[in-house]
């Protein structure tokens, strides 16, 4: 028996749906001996998928980017969500989607002839609830130690994992990793600073993943008439913040108030989130 997850609950593995607490792989496969492997998290509300074609789209080109070749189109991941989203009965949940290089003996450089393997679960979703969205979030501030290649959404995720535990021995929600004295992202989510109005983002490169909401959170700007700029955003830029926001797949957008255990601007959450909140939420209304 796995704690706190549905064990009765279906999963698809290499092509057989069975249940999470009878799911295994090989001990061989290269995802668990050398983390070689990609995910993606997709959100549904009310079992409906939501930006699930960007969601794809980056799944496609995490593969591509460390060469794991799965023979399937899009439209095949789409079937696979959606069967699996159908299975599930779920309503607000996530579609997480997993595939590594498969399984071999273990050596470093890529095997010849592997299988790759493909898994997908459906888990239960809380959307953030009042308290986050009216209160905000803690934060605090840590270096960032990863590797270089961060725009793949890989599941060698050590760094992030060691980061996102500073968060948990700090009793605070999230961290904000800093390179070079740069702002590049969270544990598991983008980071936003709003600043006299206008909404900054980290440059999209290979230091950080770029969610499938830094577009969104772009084009609902856009729409509510908040300036956008995507650029290099110092460490003393974030500490003098007008606003601080995270976003991912599960966060949706949420305000950080409490930042290095100090107000961020009013310590309330700010206009720009409200803005941005409520184009959110219309959109999710509107699936
Ligand atoms: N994490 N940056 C990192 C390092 C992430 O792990 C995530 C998402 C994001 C935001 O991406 P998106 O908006 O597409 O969710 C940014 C997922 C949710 C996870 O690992 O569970």
């Amino acid at each position: 028996m796995i704690p706190d997850v549905d064990n009765d609950s279906i999963v698809y593995i290499n092509g057989q749906y069975v249940r999470l607490g009878d799911a295994t792989i090989s001990v061989l496969d290269r995802g668990f001996i050398f983390g070689d492997g990609i995910y993606e998290v997709v959100p549904a509300y009310n079992g409906k998928p939501f930006r699930m074609d960007e969601h794809l789209a980056r799944l496609q080109r995490s593969l591509g980017a460390i060469g794991i070749q799965t023979g399937r189109s899009t439209a095949d991941w789409k079937n696979l969500v959606q069967d699996m989203l159908r299975r599930s009965g779920l309503g607000d949940c996530m579609v997480y989607l997993q595939v590594t290089r498969g399984v071999a003996k273990r050596d470093h450089g890529f095997p010849k002839h592997c299988e790759p393997t493909v898994f997908c679960m459906v888990s239960p979703f809380k959307r953030p609830d009042a308290k986050a969205r009216e209160e905000g979030l803690t934060a605090i501030s840590v270096p960032d130690v990863r590797w270089l290649h961060c725009e793949i959404k890989s599941v060698s995720l050590l760094g992030n994992v060691l980061a996102k535990q500073q968060a948990v021995d700090a009793g605070v929600d999230e961290v904000v990793q800093f390179r070079d004295g740069n702002l590049s992202e969270g544990a598991s989510c983008n980071i936003w600073v709003a600043k006299d109005g206008v909404l900054l983002a980290p440059v999209r490169n290979n230091l950080i993943l770029e969610g499938i909401r830094y577009a969104f959170l772009e084009d609902l700007a856009a729409k509510a008439g908040v300036a956008f700029q995507s650029r290099v955003i110092t460490k003393q830029e974030v500490a003098q913040a007008d606003e601080l926001m995270m976003t991912s797949a599960t966060k949706e957008v949420l305000p950080i108030t409490t930042y290095d255990g100090k107000p961020v601007g009013t310590g309330r959450p700010g206009p720009v989130y409200a803005k941005l909140r409520a184009g959110y939420d219309q959109a999710i209304a509107a699936l």
